[in-house]
């Protein structure tokens, strides 16, 4: 699905966390935004969610006009997002949140039925070894590791099945040996999933991102090719030659 805004200011008071950015991902792309803290990534996650209305401009997902729409209703329309803040139900299982999140998009309701509990437990047992965390099915959620939580929540988003997902920094907080999972496992997903990653961890972006975003002060200053991203000077004044 693709995924663009156009257009997009978000003013809280005074502060203008997006100034008339446009931003357009296309269907099955790989998209990178970075800039440093207070940029307004996240705030770019949220119009994109529908978790914040902006002050002007238009969120499209797909072909549809998405700007009115509530963030339940964009769900519908296919688009997942993870949290920079975890969401998981701690005091349930690994394999009871993924399966939650499977049950939900099966419309599941509270009948039991026998066939469709078994498709459940397996699509279940699936989606836990994609993610590499097969072994801790029955692990409380609460006793993970923090790079493990960031791998089941990955799971527990992909179990809708979006056609877009919204990833805000999965690498944050995490050991060497936990990014390069992570990292494996975003470079797994599936290729038809358009996928919008805010990230910090330069070597992952590059990794991962077919284009780029620059986003500095809330205003769009790059947006390329990680090559033409690279090449930038402006990119590189605000990284300080990092990149
Ligand atoms: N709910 C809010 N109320 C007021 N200011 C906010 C709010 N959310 C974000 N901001 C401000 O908007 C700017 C962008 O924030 P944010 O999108 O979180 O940046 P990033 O994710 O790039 O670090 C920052 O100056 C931040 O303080
Ligand atoms: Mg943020």
């Amino acid at each position: 699905m693709r995924v663009s805004v156009a257009g997009v200011t978000v003013r809280f008071g005074a502060v203008a966390a997006l100034s008339r950015v446009d931003i357009d991902v296309a269907a099955g792309e790989r998209r990178a935004v970075i800039g440093p803290n207070g940029a307004g990534k996240t705030t770019l996650l949220n119009v994109i969610a529908g978790e914040l209305r902006p002050t002007e401009g238009l969120v499209h997902l797909g072909e549809q006009d998405a700007t009115p729409l509530p963030a339940w209703r964009r769900a519908r329309l296919g688009l997942g997002r993870t949290f920079q803040r975890s969401t998981l139900f701690d005091q349930l299982s690994v394999a009871e949140n993924v399966t939650l999140a499977v049950r939900a998009r099966l419309h599941g309701g509270w009948r039991f039925w026998p066939a469709r509990e078994r498709a459940v437990n397996t699509e279940v047992q699936g989606r836990l070894e994609a993610g590499g965390i097969a072994h801790l099915a029955r692990r409380r959620a609460a006793g993970l590791g923090h790079g493990e939580r960031r791998i089941l929540e990955i799971e527990v988003a992909l179990a809708a099945v979006p056609s877009a997902l919204l990833i805000d920094e999965p690498m944050a907080g995490l050991s060497g040996a936990e990014r390069r999972l992570t990292l494996e496992r975003l470079q797994a997903l599936p290729e038809d999933v358009t996928v919008v990653i805010v990230e910090h961890d330069l070597d992952a972006v590059f990794a991962l991102a077919q284009r780029i975003s620059v986003l500095d002060h809330g205003v769009k200053i790059a947006d390329g090719t990680p090559a033409e991203v690279r090449a930038n000077p402006r990119v590189q004044e605000v990284y300080l030659g990092a990149i």
